[in-house]
């Protein structure tokens, strides 16, 4: 059956512009058109294929994901080997790459000397390599001589384009670069699994490579891949610019997907600034890096250096300190939180990771220690990634000592021996003793005093500690009746430190309505909630009496926080607690109700901040925002209308990024804070 020209045109003519969009859209990042345009596009193609399948061919946007699973993997020769890099650990080691490459090109050691510098992605490398501008051939890089046959599934990553845009590229192209897996959908695609009783990942390195080793490749098609092009192969009928940066910038230009971050940069000085930076900015790109690899940038010079071994003498990657390590479980102890949360922490043979010495990783709950099932004795991994607190990743299953036992979840609270509870919809096992419980009095107390709360200085959680266990301290209005002879007496306090202390404790009497809320560690009740509490009321009375109905009304009160809310303040004990404070003397400024939402510059806008500010700190930005009328939560969510980020900036500012949310540096938050 003959096809009508028209037909033809028009499905070239769609199958280019989708083309075109998916190349905006992945490799660009800049996408030109709605996704809904996008999506007529491919229906309308979809639609003609069907009625024409003669027309198909494996190059259209359509036929990304094969139908069928393959049966085993082929292998793939490489023309060229696929080579690895040599390592630097340190800024000398470094130099002495340098040293090595000017000492053989014979250039001056202090010469501008361009180096290519590049992210090194974590993730697997894999070659692809096109003809006649056409995808043929996915290998992942084996032993570097042979990889395996991975065509049908990097054909599902929507980065990697089937054909080539443009025109001068090479017969024959070969490309080389790294599949990822995105944190935010490594993030995603775990809890999913988790959810589904599947197999989750360690991390987004083996997801990436696991991924690619799949028979099915519907099923690679279903995980969240990306791709970066750092290098080429085999190049047959067609040049290439001279230098490494301009090869890549041309790469792009038929389509290719090259990182962002490449930047070139001259001599050492160069490398280490670059090095610096994007050590800064790692938490938050939106993908895991292990360090940089600085790369001779002139091809000439490549040529000249060559190889050693396995890996170029005009490349090194300059690695980060790791971020996982091995080290021995010593023992699991179970902590009980201020609202008696019991959380599994292993003690751990102290090791250096992420930067720091580390010798306690959280296990999060009972769940997820089943889950990992560690044990005393265990080898594990434990991972420290940016402020996150550490954790234990997983067991070493082959270095697991003779007769370990498995944990067992506490029948009751290790602190005070009661009963343990857990809510049905929680992961997490609760102490039930409440005050009576010593750690929930002590946690209970540091939260009291801690700065965003009464804020008294001096009151460290070592003697805190001590006040609880003599039983001198129950509830925070004990606070307000320490005499200074008794303090006197306790470990590691002076006179002068005994008076300083009651006189921030006299200080803290004077506070707000709002600090004094969050201060009373209501679950649930946040900062910002206390805040928006503090406006709608503007007396405690009117909030202690609230019903859960009246208390929904409030900014940010749902049903779940505005019951925690009711039976708080329903408890006789906390009714004493709170007259006994202001016996003691406990004060603020009570102002009529508001039951509008406040009318500052930035009123109903809701902030998160992130990383370290230079030019104030935090809390000082929190202030100035709430003080306009906008609302700071400690989480990123659709909600979240501004993400303020400084200097190390952690996940929170890659989630925005992913769900699109406008980012503030310090000056443009000082921008709207003066200009609205
Ligand atoms: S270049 C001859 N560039 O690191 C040059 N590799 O240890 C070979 N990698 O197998 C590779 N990011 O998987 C290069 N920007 C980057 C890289 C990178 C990650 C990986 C790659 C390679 C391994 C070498």
């Amino acid at each position: 059956m003959s096809v009508p020209a028209a037909t033809r045109k028009r499905i070239d003519s769609l199958r280019d512009q989708i083309r075109h969009h998916n190349y905006q859209y992945h490799v660009l990042d800049e996408p030109d058109v709605p996704d809904a345009e996008y999506d007529r596009l491919v229906r309308d193609l979809q639609k003609l294929e069907t009625e024409h399948p003669q027309l198909i061919t494996p190059d259209s946007p359509t036929q990304r994901v094969g139908a069928e699973p393959i049966k085993a993997f082929g292998t793939v020769e490489h023309q060229i080997p696929m080579l690895s890099l040599d390592n630097a650990f340190s800024e000398d080691e470094l130099r002495d790459f340098h040293r090595r490459v000017t000492d053989r090109l014979d250039i001056d050691i202090n010469a501008k000397l361009r180096y290519a510098a590049e992210p090194k992605l974590d993730g697997a490398a894999v070659s692809l390599r096109y003809e006649g501008g056409e995808l043929v051939k996915g290998a992942t890089r084996g032993d570097g001589t042979t990889g395996e046959d991975i065509t049908h599934n990097v054909r599902t990553i929507t980065a990697v384009p089937l054909k080539l845009l443009g025109k001068g590229f090479p017969d024959t192209l070969e490309v080389r670069g790294e599949v990822f897996m995105p944190r935010a959908g490594f993030k995603a695609f775990n809890e999913q699994a988790l959810k589904n009783d599947e197999k989750t990942f360690v991390n987004p390195r083996n997801a990436a490579a696991g991924s690619l080793r799949q028979l099915d490749p519907r099923l690679t098609a279903a995980r969240p891949l990306d791709i970066y092009i750092y290098s080429v192969g085999q190049v047959i009928g067609g040049e290439l610019p001279a230098c490494h940066s301009e090869i890549l910038q041309q790469l792009q230009e038929w389509g290719l997907k090259v990182c962002p971050e490449i930047k070139v940069v001259t001599g050492i000085d160069g490398c280490m600034a670059y090095y610096q930076d994007i050590g800064s900015r790692r938490d938050a790109l939106a993908y895991d890096i292990d360090g940089v690899v600085y790369k001779v940038d002139r091809l000439d010079y490549q040529r000249e250096l060559g190889f050693v071994s396995r890996a170029p003498r005009w490349a090194i990657a300059h690695k980060f300190p790791a971020e996982e390590e091995l080290t021995l479980v010593r023992d699991i102890e179970f902590q009980v939180g201020r609202t008696g949360a019991i959380t599994p922490v292993a003690r751990l043979e102290p090791v250096f990771v992420g930067g720091v010495t580390v010798s306690n990783a959280t296990l999060h709950n009972m769940d997820e220690l089943h889950r990992k099932d560690v044990r005393v004795g265990d080898t594990v991994i434990v991972r420290r990634a940016g402020d996150v607190i550490p954790e234990v990743v997983k067991v070493v299953p082959g270095k697991r000592p003779a007769k370990t036992k498995i944990i067992k979840a506490p029948t009751k609270c290790p602190v005070c021996g009661s009963a343990v509870a857990r809510a049905e919809d929680e992961a997490v096992t609760r102490c039930t003793g409440g005050l009576f419980c010593s750690a929930q009095r002590s946690e209970a107390l540091k939260h009291f005093v801690s700065r965003r709360a009464l804020d008294v200085d001096g009151l460290g959680a070592k003697l805190i500690e001590q006040l609880v266990a003599m039983d001198r301290i129950k509830t925070p209005a004990d606070l307000f009746g320490l005499k200074k002879d008794e303090l006197v007496e306790m470990e590691r306090m002076g006179e002068k430190s005994a008076e300083n202390l009651l006189a921030s404790i006299e200080t803290s009497k004077n506070t707000t309505l709002s600090r004094f809320l969050y201060a009373l560690g209501i679950r649930e009740v946040g900062e910002a909630t206390a805040s928006s509490l503090a406006v709608h009321y503007g007396k405690l009375k009117g909030i202690m009496e609230a019903d859960e109905e009246a208390l929904q009304q409030v900014d940010d009160v749902g049903p779940v926080v505005a019951s925690r809310i009711q039976t708080f303040f329903a408890e006789k004990h906390n009714q004493e607690v709170i007259r006994r404070l202001i016996d003691s003397g406990l004060t603020w400024a009570e102002t009529e109700p508001r039951h509008a939402p406040a009318d500052g510059l930035l009123s109903g806008k809701t902030f998160v901040l992130t990383g370290t500010l230079s030019k104030m700190t935090r809390d000082e930005a929190k202030d100035k925002i709430q003080a306009a009328g906008g609302k700071v939560t400690g989480s990123v969510s659709k909600k979240t209308d501004f993400v303020v980020y400084g200097d190390n900036a952690g996940s929170k500012l890659t989630k925005a990024q992913n769900l699109n949310i406008t980012t503030l540096n310090e000056v443009e938050l000082e921008k709207i804070l003066t200009d609205q």
